[in-house]
């Protein structure tokens, strides 16, 4: 059966930024024809440059610069060009924290709060090129200190609230950072979370941090090393409001974002400045079709990429007003995401399938109480959106007016680069639809090869692109090898696609060893490493595992040192584990002894087989190179008696 077909609306189509399937081709045409000259036109129009670049793109494979010897600064392209327009007045941020309190701040004085926290980080001797932190909660003082030092060319990494002192821990003396910006804690699900305990800990094996800056959310009671930790407010309260932007190379680093790789160690993903704006704030206009008067949501975290590119740099570079929600969607009841649109008359609305699955759970109820008449457009990202929360979405959630734009990308490549442009495309439930201007994604085989319409394969990008990842932060080698060494002359996604006969692409899912849970990147070799540090563990295998609502869920199987051991009470003792090592949404929801685990002759983990275990409870797959061909009959009859 083929899937149902979605045409625009007439009525959207007629006001869109890029109308019709004609103009999209012709759009797409001429950035494949003539991609630097396309971009360039892109850069120009969309951001404000201190002085201009003498070449579009330096491409000595795999390394690009982009704009190279151009200058500009992102936090001047997010506040000072709308503060001095007639943006002055307009809301940048519209905030609202989870007990229900609320902040509106327009560029003029959102402009105004960042110029002077620039100004505190720049009077403590922080300057371009230094590293800091960013642990804190989704108050709008973090967006505040991304955009401070990004004023500076202060190299940021926001690390989610989520994760763990450990992971925060890892982060710091992976990126030698010299300060960490946070918060006493948070609320979430009516109760504070903490924050800075975990920054305490954190710095006991960090010498390289100087300072830190609290912001007081919660006012709970917290320790203050003097010398070391200052309050924001205390600084603040002397501020000056004369702190200009830097005028910063093009390729200066931006930020680094840590997120999972194959091994145990998260890799820092670099983006620099001048093309990773250009392509979120062209994104922006033609995935999200933002106009001046709407009220744009993504209910990402800031910690995560989506945060990054689409509640902070991109909305704000392209003057949009940008909301943020603090807390959990079901505080004080399931129906509080519909609360707020309604409440501010939401018109774009981003988030991913986990959170849909999720409300649909709840029932049609919640979102039917209110008054959802405000939107326009709706925006799925993080994994694949299955064609039943796709079909919901669209009918309970968009009263089967609004268009989704179904959104490909991840933390590499900075930006959307599959994606509807919903004036233009038909959309297919399940389908990211047609690459953006500019990407030139491709589907091969183990050897390069493309493979044909309606065939498996691996997503590839043939040609460099303005948001894309610049380097992991320290590890050249370790970007080569995994990005470019797959496919000559092509970045490697990790996921595996399928085009159909239309050119739509059809994303499958990860084909390394990396789960997706709830639209979050977990690294299987992350949790193993987590597990093998508990005294009681020898071994540990870690597989994602189908769920309903999160996509896939952690599940580990562990062999056991010699001892006699309660397998219920360890089984919630290494969930715990696992989280304090990691954080919370790494939590396992399965953990399963075992005496010994499938292994191949050279001792190599056969994660394929407890792939197939957890997924369909029999192996049937190839396995001649089985160590132990008993192993898998035990893992496999284990889940029949459960
Ligand atoms: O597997 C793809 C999936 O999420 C991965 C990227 O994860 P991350 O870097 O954490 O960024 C998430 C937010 C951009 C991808 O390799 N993914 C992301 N968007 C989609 C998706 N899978 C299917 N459809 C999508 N729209």
């Amino acid at each position: 059966m083929s899937p149902s077909v979605y045409p625009p609306g007439e009525e959207f189509a007629r006001k869109a930024h890029v109308q019709g399937l004609e103009a999209y081709r012709e759009l797409y045409s001429r950035a494949e024809r003539d991609p630097e000259g396309f971009w360039g036109e892109v850069a120009a129009r969309e951001v404000h440059w201190f002085e201009p670049w003498s070449r579009v793109l330096d491409w000595n494979p795999p390394f690009a610069r982009w704009f190279a010897d151009a200058k500009t600064n992102v936090s001047y392209n997010c506040l000072d060009r709308h503060a001095a327009s007639h943006r002055k007045n307009q809301a940048a941020i519209l905030w609202e924290g989870e007990p229900g309190d609320q902040r509106a701040l327009t560029y003029q004085e959102l402009h105004r709060l960042v110029v002077r926290f620039a100004w505190v980080l720049k009077s403590r001797g922080y300057r371009a090129g230094d590293r800091a932190i960013i642990y804190m909660p989704m108050v709008p003082e973090l967006p505040i200190a991304m955009l401070a030092c990004a004023r500076l060319g202060i190299i940021h990494s926001v690390v989610f609230g989520g994760f763990s002192a450990e992971a925060l821990k890892a982060r710091i003396q992976d990126l030698g950072a010299a300060l960490v910006i946070t918060a006493d804690g948070g609320f979430r699900r009516g109760k504070q979370v903490r924050l800075k305990p975990a920054v305490d800990e954190a710095l006991q094996d960090c010498p390289g941090v100087r300072e830190t800056i609290v912001y007081r959310r919660t006012g709970s009671e917290i320790p203050m090393q003097s010398g070391r930790d200052f309050w924001w407010h205390d600084l603040d309260a002397a501020a000056s409001e004369d702190c200009p932007a830097e005028h910063l190379d093009s390729e200066h680093p931006l930020y680094v974002l840590y997120t999972s790789g194959t091994t145990g160690k998260p890799k820092g993903i670099l983006h620099t400045t001048g093309g990773y704006l250009t392509h979120i704030t062209a994104t922006m206009k033609w995935v999200f079709d933002l106009r001046q008067e709407d009220t744009y949501w993504c209910s990402a975290d800031i910690g995560w990429v989506t945060g990054h590119s689409y509640v902070v740099y991109g909305p704000l570079s392209a003057g949009a007003t940008t909301l943020m929600y603090e807390g959990a969607p079901d505080f004080p009841r399931f129906d509080r995401w519909w609360r707020i649109i309604e409440k501010y008359r939401v018109n774009i609305f981003y988030t991913s399938p986990t959170a849909i699955r999720a409300l649909i759970r709840q029932g049609e109820q919640w979102p039917d109480a209110h008054d959802l008449s405000s939107l326009r457009l709706l925006g799925s990202v993080g994994e694949p959106i299955n064609p039943a929360a796709w079909e919901w979405y669209y009918r309970v959630i968009g009263k089967q007016r609004c268009p989704i734009v179904d959104t490909w990308w991840q933390t590499e490549t900075g930006g959307i680069l599959i994606a509807p442009m919903p004036g233009a495309v038909p959309l297919k439930p399940g389908s990211a639809t047609l690459p953006l201007p500019g990407a030139v994604p491709g589907i091969v085989d183990l050897h390069g090869q493309p493979v044909g319409d309606n065939r498996e394969g691996f997503l590839i990008l043939r040609q460099p692109w303005p948001g894309m990842i610049r380097n992991i932060w320290g590890d050249p080698e370790r970007y080569k090898e995994q990005y470019w060494s797959r496919v000559p002359g092509a970045y490697f996604t990790g996921d595996a696609a399928r085009r159909d006969s239309d050119g739509y692409y059809w994303i499958l899912g990860r084909v390394d060893d990396v789960m997706n849970v709830s639209g979050h990147r977990l690294s299987t070799m992350e949790v193993e490493s987590a597990l093998v540090r508990h005294p009681a563990v020898a071994e540990a295998a870690v597989v994602g595992k189908p769920h309903e609502i999160t996509g896939q869920a952690v599940c580990c199987f562990v062999t056991l040192k010699r001892g006699d051991w309660n397998h219920d009470q360890l089984g919630e003792e290494l969930r715990q584990w696992v989280s304090r090592e990691i954080g919370a949404f790494a939590r396992p929801e399965e953990i399963r002894f075992s005496d010994a685990l499938p292994k191949t002759r050279s001792g190599k983990i056969m994660r394929r087989l407890l792939r197939e275990i957890v997924t369909s409870n029999s192996v049937t797959g190839d396995v001649t190179t089985l160590e132990d061909l008993s192993v898998v009959a035990r893992l496999a009859a284990q889940q029949d008696e459960e």
